[in-house]
């Protein structure tokens, strides 16, 4: 190719749903003769992918951030970020690493996660140019904007409301623009953490009210002001429509580059996805062996996954319900319960060792459940290698809160959703998975957010998606989008952006 190298910065969100597809972005920028800069606060340096260490292009730089971080106050800080303190030494310790590092060579442009928004003044003064990264879909960043051109707050209970310039898939409900976050009613008045995944307007106690207010700008439009670019984890073949949309509205190149699965499994395509290599030391009660020899054992698309991901989940009572509904399905499962899960409040991991050890103490247990469903139920406690159970072909169908990350990975999978979203962004992932693409269903009466999900509720879900041959044919033909690997359109993409930015 000649010229000379390129660096290029990447900073991602501390988020474990967002460091992985930073890294996974890192690797494919890396293969357009770039030498990309993987920049992460010290503490979070064992939990990225190793091979990221071993990358010959790719060059990870720690900036040293406390250990001892407390868990933000409840009432204050910006979750999920800890806190203004721990900004300040952040950003200087980036500050001092581009001086240090670029005193005549500038690097081309800096990639970062949109959560990071608080670090772009440092980025501006030392002008480099900005690519703001959405490791959300499209369909989120564009479903806010077109709520807020269309002033959602004339839409009545009939019809939905249909977007101009989106697919009528898509429309807009009137539960959509009433909606809050599920868990805001037991978290309490101003305890609300609003931020979520910077999703929508805000109340005037700063919690999350779905999406914004009548001339209320959405979260994005400021984060992205004065990039140059804006990259999304999603390709043509998932979200064509939502990203036109976005690149006309947005008014600057907008690249889909996803989706950022691991390299393991773009090797694995049509078998079983080996996790562990990708995922190091992480916590968990049975091996990976295990856990597929246990649906090895299994029939065909006979077991449903049951996974929130470790950023938000139901709560206590809806624990509960959900544990009898497993045991009265009488349908296998899989069910994964994450550290802390039941409790309010933002995710112990990203707070540091002390604050996870802290987590396990009080959250969810499902007392008894294992002697009462005997061999039909696997509960794993703490991490799972999702991967490989969503490719597996006793996999039928996924309970799941329907984050992006695990969105993608079950649609790459063809396996079949059964959508319980939670919070902002998960409600428009939902309705891309049920209505647009018809590869799952809503969990029953998901979308009344003051009352709780029910074990009939839950029963009537499972049994709905698992008997549905219809959308099983269907997330198996959209699977197909994934047979030749990456996509093509997402690698033309990365290599627009490197030629735009050059
Ligand atoms: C993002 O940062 C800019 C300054 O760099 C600030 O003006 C803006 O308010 C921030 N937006 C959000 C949503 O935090
Ligand atoms: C996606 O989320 C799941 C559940 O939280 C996690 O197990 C998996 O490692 C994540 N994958 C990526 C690529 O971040
Ligand atoms: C794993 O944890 C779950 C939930 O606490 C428990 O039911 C199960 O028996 C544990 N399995 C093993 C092998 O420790």
């Amino acid at each position: 190719m000649g010229g000379a190298t390129k660096s290029i910065l990447i900073v991602p969100f501390f988020g474990q749903g967002h460091l992985f597809p930073c890294a996974e972005l890192c690797k494919h920028i890396s293969s357009y003769n770039c030498n990309s800069i993987f920049i992460i606060p010290s503490h979070l340096s064992s939990s990225i992918p190793s091979d990221l260490h071993h990358h010959p292009s790719i060059e990870v730089v720690r900036i040293e951030s406390s250990a001892e971080t407390p868990p933000p106050d409840a009432t204050h800080g910006d979750w999920p970020a800890p806190g203004p303190h721990h900004h300040h030494q952040l950003g200087q310790g980036i500050e001092s690493f581009l001086s240090r590092r670029f005193e005549n060579a500038q690097p081309a442009f800096v990639v970062m996660d949109v959560m990071m928004n608080w670090s772009k003044h440092i980025f501006k003064k030392a002008n480099i140019p900005i690519v703001s990264f959405f490791t959300s879909g499209a369909c989120a960043t564009a479903m806010e904007y077109a709520a807020w051109k269309a002033h959602v707050d004339d839409i009545g209970p009939d019809p939905a409301r249909m977007l101009p310039g989106l697919p009528e898939s898509m429309a807009l409900s009137y539960s959509d623009t009433r909606r809050r976050d599920r868990r805001r009613h037991e978290l309490g008045g101003g305890r609300g953490r609003g931020r979520g995944r910077g999703r929508g307007g805000k109340g005037s106690d700063g919690t999350n009210l779905g999406p914004p207010r009548l001339g209320q700008h959405t979260r994005w439009m400021d984060e992205t002001e004065g990039s140059t670019a804006l990259l999304i984890n999603t390709c043509d073949g998932l979200e064509s429509p939502l990203l036109k949309y976005l690149t006309v509205q947005a008014e600057m190149p907008v690249f889909g580059v996803g989706p950022l699965l691991p390299g393991t499994f773009w090797k694995s395509i049509g078998s079983v996805v080996h996790d562990r290599d990708s995922r190091p030391g992480r916590e968990t009660n049975y091996t990976e062996d295990e856990v597929i020899q246990w649906l090895d054992s299994k029939p065909g698309s006979s077991v449903i996954y049951v996974s929130f991901g470790s950023e938000v989940g139901p709560s206590m009572e809806e624990y509960d319900e959900l544990a009898e509904a497993l045991v009265a399905t009488e349908k296998s499962f899989v069910w994964v319960i994450q550290p802390g899960a039941g409790r309010p409040g933002p995710p112990a991991s990203l707070f540091g060792e002390r604050a996870m050890s802290d987590s396990k103490k009080g959250g969810y247990e499902p007392c008894g459940l294992e002697e009462r469903v005997g061999n039909r139920g696997l509960i794993i406690k703490g991490w799972a290698p999702q991967l490989s159970i969503l490719s597996h072909p006793s996999t039928g169908g996924f309970l799941s809160h329907c984050g992006w990350n695990s969105t993608m990975e079950a649609i790459a999978c063809g396996t079949p959703i059964l959508a319980w979203p939670i919070r902002g962004d998960q409600f428009y992932n939902a309705k891309l998975v049920v209505k647009y693409h018809h590869v799952g269903h809503m969990v029953p009466g998901i979308d009344d957010p003051l009352e709780m999900v029910k074990k009939i509720n839950i029963i009537q879900g499972i049994n709905l998606l698992m008997d549905d041959g219809e959308v099983h044919y269907r997330a198996t033909a959209l699977r197909g989008i994934f047979d030749g690997g990456y996509p093509s359109s997402s690698a033309a993409s990365i290599k627009a952006l490197v030629e735009l930015i050059s």
